[in-house]
């Protein structure tokens, strides 16, 4: 029996996967292009995933209009036999409308299962690495360019903490029937990000504010839909509000030590 890892090619999923691999759980890695095939659209694919699963870490694409398929999957677990489920949405989605994608998953499971865990991370470090700001910085030779001051701050989250933080709550019942949000030590601006990567080879060395306008075209130049981008805007109105510079207790509470600082993130993984 064991673990089957969603989104096992993200960011989140793949530390999960090799987190506990390296604790030498036995863990299988899904994805439209993992290891085992699962697709949220193919429910052809869904019986085969779940075979002698027993524990599952759910994560399902911001904006991607697949939660009601994810839902589905998630009764299918259940009636299945699976009992433990950690699912990640994101900081403040408690707080979007009850319809909304990430609120509705999260009922889901916490109806569905007996062992649930809810985790919500902040943007991650890995955003300026692997994810959207590196995305978006390559396709305009280093420099990211959002709707946002440069002095505007993230309390950014590491996310090998939030992927031991799932784990812990994969393997450790103290962690079930909880939520937690999950931030880094301190908020950090766009600008102390970029100072921190000068003269290293970060995809993002240059940071420039754009307008709202001016943001949607490049978001359009790169493919993503209007659903993804409008979810982007909130996100960004969040940020400049201030609701994602609040710094959390839920890292030291969930693996009783402190958040990995930027810091730390930029000298371990750019040079
Ligand atoms: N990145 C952030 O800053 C951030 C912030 C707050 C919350 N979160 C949340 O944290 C979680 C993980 O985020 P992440 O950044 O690690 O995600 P990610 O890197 O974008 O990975 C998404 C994963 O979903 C898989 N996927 C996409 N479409 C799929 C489909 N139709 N069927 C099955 N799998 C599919 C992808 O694999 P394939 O392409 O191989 O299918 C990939 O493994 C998400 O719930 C996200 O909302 C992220």
């Amino acid at each position: 029996m064991s673990t089957l890892v969603t989104g096992a090619t993200g960011q989140v999923g793949r530390r999960v996967l090799t987190e506990l691999r390296r604790r030498g759980l036995p863990a299988a890695g899904a994805s439209r292009d993992g290891e085992v095939r699962l697709d949220w659209t193919d429910t052809t694919s869904w019986e085969p995933a779940l075979e002698g699963v027993e524990s599952l870490f759910v994560t399902v694409p911001m904006a991607s209009g697949l939660a009601d398929r994810a839902g589905a999957f998630l009764e299918r677990a259940a009636g299945s036999g699976v009992r433990t489920a950690v699912l990640t949405t994101a900081m403040g989605s408690e707080n979007g409308p009850p319809d909304s994608e990430q609120r509705v998953l999260e009922r889901r499971v916490r109806e569905l299962f007996d062992h649930w865990t809810v985790v919500r991370p902040n943007w991650l470090d890995q955003d300026f690495t692997e994810g959207l700001f590196a995305r978006l910085a390559r396709s305009r030779n280093g420099r990211l360019e959002l709707p946002l001051s440069k002095r505007a701050e993230v309390s950014f989250v590491d996310a090998r903490d939030v992927a031991h933080t799932v784990v812990a709550a994969l393997t450790d019942d103290s962690l079930h029937g909880r939520e937690y949000t999950l931030t880094g030590p301190a908020p950090v601006s766009f600008r102390d990000v970029v100072r921190m990567t000068k003269g290293t080879e970060s995809p993002v060395w240059r940071y420039k504010k754009v307008d709202e306008a001016g943001f949607y075209f490049r978001a359009t130049n790169m493919g993503w839909s209007d659903r993804y981008v409008d979810t982007l805007n909130e996100r960004f109105r969040a940020v400049a509000d201030g609701r994602a510079a609040v710094v959390t207790e839920d890292v030291r509470r969930a693996l009783g030590r402190d958040p990995v600082p930027v810091a730390k993130f930029v000298r371990e993984s750019v040079h």
